[in-house]
């Protein structure tokens, strides 16, 4: 394996020593798309709301601290990214306003309309079948309820072979039910918003 390959592996499922770093990059690296997307003002005080494929945990922290009485929920496929985003958040985890668990898109562990707002950063390109998994997604959103997925162009073009250009996403999360489906891009920064209204 290369170590391009082995990067891309890391960033996929982070692991141990290597993957944690990598987590702290990303933390730092992915926070002004977090900033983005509270510019948009998506997310109301009091929201559930489930971050998919939390990773390093900064994603959950900025959505913790603009929902004061929410209650924020993470979850990673990855052993190693559960354990960070704990200690990322570790005060929020230790009162029970974050709740980080191991699991992944494809079986999201929670029940039909138990969210608000689902939030996806830089992970959707990952994700082992997009169109099922999306579906996943919409089955645990409340009606009128929000997903947002927020990526990199380039990642979007390197990763995925189907699902790379906008009105073939807008036609997927069409398909799978979404009422509205909005995509905005940040030309400057090359960043993609894909929101779903259930
Ligand atoms: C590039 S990292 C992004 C992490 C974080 N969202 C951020 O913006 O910094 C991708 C994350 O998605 C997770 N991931 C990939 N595929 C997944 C899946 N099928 N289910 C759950 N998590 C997944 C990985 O474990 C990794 O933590």
């Amino acid at each position: 394996m290369t170590l391009l390959q082995r990067l891309i592996e890391q960033a996929k499922k982070p692991r141990g020593f290597v993957g944690s770093l990598m987590l702290r990059i990303m933390n730092k690296a992915h926070s002004g798309m977090n900033t983005w997307l509270i510019r948009q003002e998506v997310i109301n005080d009091g929201d559930i709301v489930l971050d998919i494929g939390c990773g390093g945990g900064k994603t959950l922290q900025s959505l913790s601290k603009i929902n004061r009485s929410g209650k924020i929920y993470g979850i990673d496929f990855s052993e190693q990214a559960v354990k960070d985003s704990i200690k990322t958040n570790e005060m929020d985890v230790s009162n029970g306003k974050v709740i980080v668990t191991q699991a992944s898109v494809s079986s999201i562990p929670y029940s039909d309309k138990f969210f608000d707002k689902i939030t996806a950063f830089q992970t959707h390109y990952f994700w082992p079948d997009l169109a099922n998994d999306v579906e996943e997604v919409f089955r645990v959103l409340k009606d009128d309820g929000k997903f947002i997925i927020i990526s990199e162009l380039y990642k979007i073009n390197y990763h995925m072979k189907a699902y790379k250009t906008k009105p073939e996403i807008k036609q997927l999360f069409e398909s799978v039910g979404f009422q509205t489906v909005t995509i905005q891009e940040n030309t400057q920064k090359g960043w993609l918003c894909i929101t779903g209204v259930k």
